[in-house]
């Protein structure tokens, strides 16, 4: 018996930032502060991510590269290390990511590069709590309630678990 199945998963997409709440709203604005405290003499990307933990506490995280590309690291897991090391009690709820190219913010929201998304799905099982991703672009901003949109079908500790001997 074969089976075809379809993964499928929403979000909104906002065209102005005056439509977020106003907590998403500050988170973004937090990350585009974030952007400019960012590494990145190679890409010349900047990259600002900004989490806000359960006790309203915001943590910041910026990409930092390397002349050693490898040991170069992104936003949202200098963003989401800071978290864990700091305050490794507050969960995080939500985290805004901005980007800027050529000293302007990109017109465009920034996914989360595919180690990132499995970083912010550990956290996810980690806390059981889900992250609420705010992607901001100036020209637009999606938000998606959980990372399990941007990764399905995800290997984290509760495939571990259940797979131990
Ligand atoms: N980058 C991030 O910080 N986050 C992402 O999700 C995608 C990429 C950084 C890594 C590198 O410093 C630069 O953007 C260009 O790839």
């Amino acid at each position: 018996m074969i089976r075809i199945n379809n993964i499928s998963f929403s979000y909104q997409e906002f065209d102005m930032d005056n439509e977020l709440n106003p907590g998403d709203r500050e988170l973004v604005s937090v990350a585009r502060e974030a952007v400019l405290h960012a590494y990145a003499p190679y890409s010349k990307f900047r990259v600002g991510a900004a989490i806000r933990l359960e006790s309203g506490t915001i943590v910041r995280g910026t990409n930092v590269e390397n002349a050693a590309s490898p040991s170069g690291i992104c936003a949202e897991r200098n963003a989401l290390s800071n978290a864990i090391s700091n305050h490794s009690n507050d969960k995080p709820v939500a985290i805004a990511i901005a980007a800027m190219a050529e000293e302007e913010l990109t017109d465009n929201p920034i996914p989360p590069c595919g180690n990132c998304r499995q970083v912010i799905a550990e956290e996810e099982s980690r806390t059981g709590n889900h992250i609420r991703i705010i992607l901001s672009g100036k020209k637009k901003t999606f938000v998606i309630e959980s990372i399990s949109g941007l990764l399905p079908l995800q290997f984290n500790l509760n495939n571990f678990k259940t797979n131990l001997p």
